[in-house]
């Protein structure tokens, strides 16, 4: 999905918009993830909750899959989940879905700016014009969580990790449901609660492994993975590559039992 090309909330907010995106900059660069509070304000974040809870309720979500590896002699523990959450793919703007478009082409513009606005360090390095669908995920209480893990362990295309938040009123204390970031190197930790309206940006490789500790109120969070255009095309190239092998494969191995040797 391209992105989008919004105008930040409207004109008169200039300033700042450059404010927040120098800031943007420089936590990135400096800590590797970035916290945005009062991202859209109470009135555009309520219209997003609402449109989430009717498509939740609308039972339209799925258990959310692992696509990483699972290191084969890892004890499976029974009942454990890697992952608790309940998800749903929003790509274009399907019907429903209006406000979560409004939020993602807000995200875009300003990982846009942020991406091309001059002396950006480390985002500098990027060519961002692409990003995955919005991954609306619902951690339904009951302790559910997302043990430690890397978005991008293996160099998919994806560099940034945005997620907005939309929990009123969330108490950690109570309620759990804090993302945990470890970066490495370091020993220092970065406790995020879920709150209302809070934006976080992170890169998405190695160098931010983070779990979503046990929720124990429903926690609703939407996700948009951005890609560097490089790192996306080679990951493409490498994954075409292992279909044709894998295919080719398919074809000797069915050759073979076609004609076997007599
Ligand atoms: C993922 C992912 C992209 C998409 O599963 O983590 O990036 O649009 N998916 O389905
Ligand atoms: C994820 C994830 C964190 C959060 O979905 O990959 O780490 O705070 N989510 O919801
Ligand atoms: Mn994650």
């Amino acid at each position: 999905i391209g992105l989008a090309d919004a105008s930040f909330m409207g004109s008169g907010s200039e300033r700042r918009y450059e404010d927040l995106c120098r800031n943007i900059i420089s936590d990135m660069n400096q800590y590797g993830l970035s916290v945005v509070d009062d991202f859209l304000g109470m009135e555009t974040g309520l219209k997003i909750l609402n449109e989430v809870r009717s498509m939740y309720n609308a039972g339209a979500f799925q258990d959310g899959q692992v696509v990483t590896n699972q290191t084969p002699d890892a004890p499976a523990v029974r009942g454990d989940k890697i992952r608790g959450d309940k998800i749903k793919w929003v790509g274009g703007n399907e019907p429903g879905c209006s406000n979560v478009w409004y939020l993602t082409n807000q995200i875009d513009s300003v990982v846009y700016r942020v991406n091309t606005m001059k002396d950006n360090g480390i985002l500098g390095n990027y060519h961002i014009r692409e990003r995955t669908r919005a991954m609306v995920a619902c951690y339904p209480g009951s302790g559910t969580h997302y043990v430690m893990h890397v978005d991008n362990p293996q160099k998919d295309g994806r560099v940034i990790t945005a997620i907005y938040y939309l929990n009123i009123n969330w108490d950690a204390r109570e309620s759990g449901g804090i993302l945990r970031i470890r970066p490495t190197p370091g020993t220092t930790v970065a406790d995020i609660e879920p709150k209302f309206d809070r934006l976080i940006f992170f890169w998405s490789d190695i160098r931010n492994p983070h779990e979503v500790q046990p929720a124990h109120r429903t926690r609703y969070a939407i996700t948009v993975w951005y890609f560097d255009a490089k790192e996306r095309e080679e990951a493409l190239i490498r994954a075409k590559l292992e279909n044709s092998k894998t295919n080719n494969l398919a074809a000797q191995a069915q050759a073979q039992q076609a004609e076997p040797d007599s």
